[in-house]
């Protein structure tokens, strides 16, 4: 059965156990409302080591004021009965607010006391443009999860690739003796990339949402085809946003599309690439407003 801990001293014993078996640690951070996307990363860690720890924590450092902190989806007892129906979970560390924040986290920064960790030349570009404190909550966050969960791997999906950059960045500047590994985006039938934010999504919404993981396939099939222009190859994903945001003006659906951005990047530095050269990678990004909902996804070009 799974040992559910939810304060950081009673996490802490139970480790200790496996620091004296000499067993490995696996650790999949998530903010819960679960799904394949999460539960494709535990199976994962399952295969990599012998004790699997997930944790479920909404964190609040890494959303805006402006942001859906307070109807960010919560389903407890649902991701539990889903971790336990994949029969490899030794332990789900559920944290509170207060405990992982002792100086406490008004969303307001100026009120704001206490460590927090930026990784520096990669949380400004991209997803951090719009949203400028987000990674600084991400990487703040992980990094308090690491020091109290003390895993020997991480496992983190590909979906949000930003993310991965600045946790893979974090763990080599901070010397965090963890391996970290990252699992292939999880897609509905339609390619919509799976996101507990899709439960925001009427099903209307998520036929219409899949546009903007069409825009990324028709620049990544670009690519493929040897066309090198950042501009030809954007404004074919472009066209096929506009396309599907005219559709839905046309037919009333009470909702908008609007797209946030669309991007073809290096995918390690993530600046935008002028000239993709030949044999380098690239990662192909975007943001899509749905309604009020924001959605993200990407692939990569040439890379891993
Ligand atoms: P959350 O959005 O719950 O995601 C937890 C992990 O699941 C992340 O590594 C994310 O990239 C991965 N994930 C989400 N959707 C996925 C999909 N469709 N396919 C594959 N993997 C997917 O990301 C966070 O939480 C937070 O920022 C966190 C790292 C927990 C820090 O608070």
């Amino acid at each position: 059965s799974i040992k559910i801990l939810e304060t950081i001293p009673s996490f802490r014993s139970w480790r200790q156990q496996f620091i004296k078996q000499d067993k490995q640690v696996a650790f999949v951070p998530t903010m819960g409302s679960l799904h394949e996307g999460h539960l494709n990363l535990v199976k994962q860690a399952s295969e990599h080591c012998p004790i699997v720890v997930v944790s479920i924590f909404v964190n609040p450092a890494q959303f805006g004021p402006n942001e859906d902190l307070d109807k960010y989806p919560r389903t407890l007892s649902h991701d539990l009965e889903l971790l336990r129906s994949l029969n490899c979970v030794d332990s789900v560390f559920l944290p509170k607010v207060k405990d992982i924040y002792p100086s406490g986290i008004p969303l307001e920064i100026e009120k704001q006391k206490g460590t927090f960790i930026e990784v520096k030349g990669i949380s400004h570009q991209l997803e951090g443009t719009t949203r400028p404190l987000f990674f600084r909550g991400v990487s703040t966050v992980v990094a308090k999860l690491f020091n109290i969960v003390q895993p020997n791997h991480t496992f983190f999906g590909q979906k949000d690739a930003q993310q991965c950059a600045v946790i893979r960045a974090l763990i080599s500047d901070l010397h965090f003796p963890i391996e970290m590994h990252v699992g292939a985006t999880k897609r509905e039938h339609n390619g919509l990339a799976m996101s507990s934010r899709n439960q925001y999504l009427t099903p209307e919404m998520r036929n219409y949402a899949t546009a903007l993981y069409n825009a990324l396939t028709t620049i990544k099939n670009g690519l493929g085809k040897g066309e090198r222009n950042r501009e030809i190859l954007l404004s074919k994903g472009y066209e096929i946003i506009e396309e599907a945001t005219k559709t839905v003006k046309e037919k009333n659906l009470g909702f908008e599309l609007k797209l946030d951005y669309l991007s073809v990047a290096d995918p390690t530095t993530l600046e935008e690439l002028q000239e993709i050269e030949e044999g380098k990678g690239a990662i192909i990004s975007g943001a899509l407003f749905v309604g009020t909902t924001r959605i993200i996804d990407n692939l990569l070009f040439n890379c891993t």
